[in-house]
């Protein structure tokens, strides 16, 4: 089965793709910016999602006042980075998925969800510069991608906990999908900003922290604040920070902060950034490695590396679910380290079959 194992909010500014893409992440401006994600690039590539649910904004690239959906999914095979007015960004085509996309879609609608399908966009900055900051600027990106826009750009947007019970489907949704995917889900935009006006480059440091403590230990009170209160206090594009709360929908209750990233200014706006892992789902590597390396057929008794044998079968001993499995007697970590990475470390793990999870179900 599906599984969403891991949940990253960031500010998706346009100014920080201009800097990657015209060399500029050393300079003295954007240098802060760029090392407050140097973790996190690290971490995305441990994790290795399949797929990445990205939900973000279009900003009248891919809809205009023509049409002006709240929720919009990406059901394509591929969404093509759009011209913003200086051209395309240099960045690979997002590859989609599908056959997920078309999952979640009919899940949620039929949870009485409005959302709509669209089988052929392109996508700006809200989605490529979340991507370029956690996977850097490779060939191509290395998962698959869901396009979920959110209107927070023209009045009325969804509210915070439209967003946040959206994010609870989604869930349901995922873990209802049949074929064993890790998964992680985005939420990008905010912190707080205001572009125009005569507030232009307001930023309230209190709002955005108190939203990042809030978002990690109780996003149902966050879930709760009114549209006017992010444009009072976080600035009229300070709204972006709803789809955040799609993101923390999705997740467990309690989940861990695996990181958290908070600078000002870059380019008018405070930027955020978290990582938030689900507590009782393994960590994306051991996800990873369950999910997508476990050859099930092709268990042995050997190292991979060395043929020398091991302690007898454990798959009877370590396949079950949490409440008859023992855990392992001797530390996993340590037993194999320096070892070939190998799908017996995984095989050792003491994973539920049914939850997928480290801790008891
Ligand atoms: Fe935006």
């Amino acid at each position: 089965m599906a599984k969403i194992t891991a949940g990253v909010a960031t500010s998706h500014i346009p100014a920080i793709g201009a800097a990657l893409d015209l060399g500029k992440t050393q300079e003295a401006y954007w240098a802060p910016v760029f090392r407050g994600y140097e973790f996190s690039r690290r971490w995305m590539r441990d994790a290795e999602p399949d797929v990445v649910i990205l939900v973000y904004n279009d900003h009248a690239t891919a809809f205009s006042l023509d049409i002006i959906p709240t929720f919009a999914i990406g059901c394509a095979a591929s969404f093509t980075p759009a011209d913003e007015g200086w051209g395309p960004r240099p960045v690979p085509v997002v590859e989609g998925h599908p056959e997920l996309a078309s999952h979640i879609a009919q899940s949620v609608i039929q949870q009485d969800f409005d959302l709509t399908i669209v089988n052929k966009m392109d996508v700006d900055h809200g989605l490529t510069v979340p991507l370029s900051l956690l996977c850097g600027q490779p060939a191509a990106w290395p998962c698959k991608v869901i396009p979920f826009a959110v209107n927070v750009v023209a009045y009325p947007p969804p509210s915070g906990n439209r967003c946040y019970q959206f994010g609870k489907a989604i869930r349901r949704a995922v873990d209802s999908f049949d074929e064993d995917l890790n998964v992680h889900i985005w939420g990008t935009g905010g912190m707080s900003h205001q572009l125009q006006g005569p507030r232009a480059g307001l930023i309230n440091k209190e709002f955005d922290l108190r939203f990042l403590d809030g978002l990690k230990n109780d996003p149902e009170s966050i879930a709760r604040v009114p549209h006017i209160d992010y444009l009072r206090h976080a600035g009229s594009e300070g709204i972006e920070l709803v789809m955040w709360l799609v993101m923390r929908g999705a997740l467990d209750a309690q989940v861990r902060e695996v990181h958290r990233f908070y600078h000002v200014p870059a380019s008018n706006t405070a930027v955020g950034h978290v990582i938030l892992e689900n507590l009782r789902s393994p960590s994306p590597r051991q996800a990873r490695r369950f999910l997508v390396e476990r050859p099930r057929e092709t268990i042995t008794n050997t190292t991979p590396s060395t043929g020398s044998p091991l302690r007898p079968p454990m798959r009877q001993q370590h396949y079950g679910f949490c409440r008859t499995s023992p855990r392992p007697r001797w530390d996993l970590k340590n037993s194999y380290a320096g070892r070939r990475r190998g799908f017996l470390r995984a095989d050792f793990l003491p994973l539920c079959l049914r939850c997928r999870s480290v801790a008891d179900c």
